[in-house]
């Protein structure tokens, strides 16, 4: 058994970072929520125990409060942000709630004695979030590390192994504050950083068997790096009783349909895929206006998937390749419509299903590469970048074609390995060609030629709620635009996308 960490949740934004965090100290974690009785703590044997922030006062009637014997295990606690105040408040301390909040990146004073803090610099900045905060700290503890306006930025009572601290740690505005979580793990906790992605697999898979027992599962398999880690997982715990349907919309880039199959085929799992190119090209045809595409691509989807589904009858699971940042973002709240996003993952609605399973849901878009690499999937699916749900239909402006839809391929097929040759493949996040429907002339060979303009779109992000546009080389936009222009029939002309998100989108429709 691992060494583990308990992370107890008091509601905080960023719980969930704190636990990535902690794995990537390579320390095994587990997040509980924070009224989880002493027993159930005790059961996982916890080398320590982290409390999250949270959105309340300890003031408020019903603020969370953790057992107040989780201070008396033994085990060392660090509290963070609320979790701090709510040590502070059951120990006898008090926190006090002034008019003013403290807010963001604030410089920070450190007691280099505290453990918590050893070997790093005696000062630095800390990422604040808080209105209230400590002003008289519990018997038995001194202060670590004080800003301007809170004077317990940190506090210890290192006899009992208790720390408090009022900032973010885990978020990376905070210099060294991974070191700090470090300290904490290794240098009071006695961590000795025995867990990784393997791990986490073995974990995964074991829950599910216990979970799925000799249920049948069902997965719709889109080929993006969500779906195909889910599926990859999946396959290890109970391939045979796995079905994963593949439908090729045929709006997938060039071979893409065939290395999805090329990587599920034969692995120990039911895989079906289906080939309905010609049914969603009939559906689109004629039809030019972008969000009309959306939903016959999405209606289409569903029924193609049922009907597969039906044949199979009822499953017990449908899996989902939720990860934590789409759970975060479906609690966003009403922000407008810009597009409607439709992903080819889930379909709860129109299959009949006992329950959903969301293996990679606590983790982050790059921990979910590294399992994928970890369960053996190929590179070109781990490190895939992201793909909107309705495919090329939406980099085909206007009116679709297979005609058109064979051109932006190619030419997409040629932009995509100039880059990987360039090695920029990891450096932008997104990139690709759109087909703009608009035609101008040209001439090739002393004859005039009126084809069509294709535009190359390159963007870095971090979150793709907001991108820049990628300052890709010269030499290798040229390189892209004469051998598009050599070997793909059909086009004349190739412009290079200059703007960044807002205000265009990273799409085009
Ligand atoms: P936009 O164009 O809105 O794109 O700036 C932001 C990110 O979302 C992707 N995208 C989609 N993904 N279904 C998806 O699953 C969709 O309908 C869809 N539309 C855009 C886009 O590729 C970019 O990564």
């Amino acid at each position: 058994m691992n060494q583990t960490v308990v992370i107890l949740d008091f509601g905080g934004q960023y719980n969930q970072l704190i636990a990535r965090r902690v794995r990537e100290c390579g320390v095994y974690c587990e997040v509980l929520p924070y009224h989880t009785p002493v027993e159930k703590i005790l059961e996982k044997k916890p080398i320590g125990i982290i409390f999250t922030g949270g959105p309340n006062s300890v003031y408020l009637e019903n603020a969370p409060r953790c057992s107040k014997e989780v201070f008396e295990l033994g085990i060392p606690v660090l509290g963070i942000c609320y979790g701090i105040q709510v040590m502070a408040h059951m120990l006898g301390g008090h926190v006090t709630s002034p008019d003013s909040r403290e807010y963001g990146k604030t410089e920070t004073k450190y007691d280099t004695a505290c453990p918590l803090f050893d070997g790093l610099p005696p000062q630095g900045i800390t990422w604040m979030s808080h209105t209230d905060y400590v002003d008289q700290m519990p018997e038995g503890f001194s202060m670590a590390a004080y800003t301007d306006s809170c004077p317990t930025a940190a506090m210890q009572n290192t006899e009992k192994k208790l720390y408090g601290l009022q900032f973010h740690p885990e978020v990376l505005h905070t210099q060294n504050g991974k070191e700090m979580l470090h300290n904490f793990l290794y240098k009071v906790c006695g961590a000795q950083g025995d867990w990784t992605m393997g791990d986490y697999a073995q974990n995964a898979i074991d829950a599910i068997r216990r979970k799925v027992g000799n249920g049948k599962v069902l997965l719709a398999l889109s080929g993006g790096v969500d779906s195909s880690v889910a599926a990859a997982l999946l396959a290890k715990a109970v391939g045979p009783q796995l079905t994963c349907i593949f439908v090729d919309h045929g709006l997938m880039r060039k071979n893409e349909g065939d290395e999805v199959e090329t990587a599920f085929a034969d692995k120990g799992m039911n895989f079906i895929r289906v080939n309905a190119q010609d049914r969603f090209l009939d559906k689109l045809s004629g039809v030019s206006e972008p969000e009309k595409k959306r939903k016959i691509i999405g209606e289409e989807f569903i029924r193609v998937f049922e009907a597969e589904a039906k044949k199979i009858g009822r499953v017990d699971y449908l899996v989902q390749g939720t990860i934590y940042p789409d759970v975060i973002e479906s609690g966003a709240g009403d922000a407008a419509v810009i597009k409607s996003h439709h992903n080819v993952g889930g379909l709860p609605d129109y299959v009949d299903f006992k329950e959903i399973i969301e293996p990679l849901r606590p983790l982050f878009k790059d921990e979910v590469r590294k399992l994928g690499k970890e369960l053996g999937l190929p590179d070109y699916l781990v490190w895939r970048q992201p793909f909107p749900g309705p495919g090329l239909a939406i980099r085909v402006i206007g009116e679709i074609t297979k005609e058109k839809l064979d051109i932006l391929r190619d030419a997409d097929a040629i932009f995509r390995e100039e880059i990987a040759e360039a090695h920029l493949d990891r450096d932008i996040h997104q990139y690709f060609a759109v087909l703009t429907s608009m035609r101008s002339v040209g001439v090739m060979g002393d004859s005039r030629t009126y084809d069509y303009t294709l535009a190359l779109r390159g963007v870095t992000t971090t979150d793709f709620m907001t991108a820049d546009w990628a300052r890709i080389p010269y030499e290798v936009l040229e390189k892209v635009s004469n051998r598009i222009i050599n070997e793909v029939r059909g086009v004349n002309r190739i412009v290079y996308d200059i703007t960044s998100k807002p205000p265009a989108t990273i799409e085009w429709e």
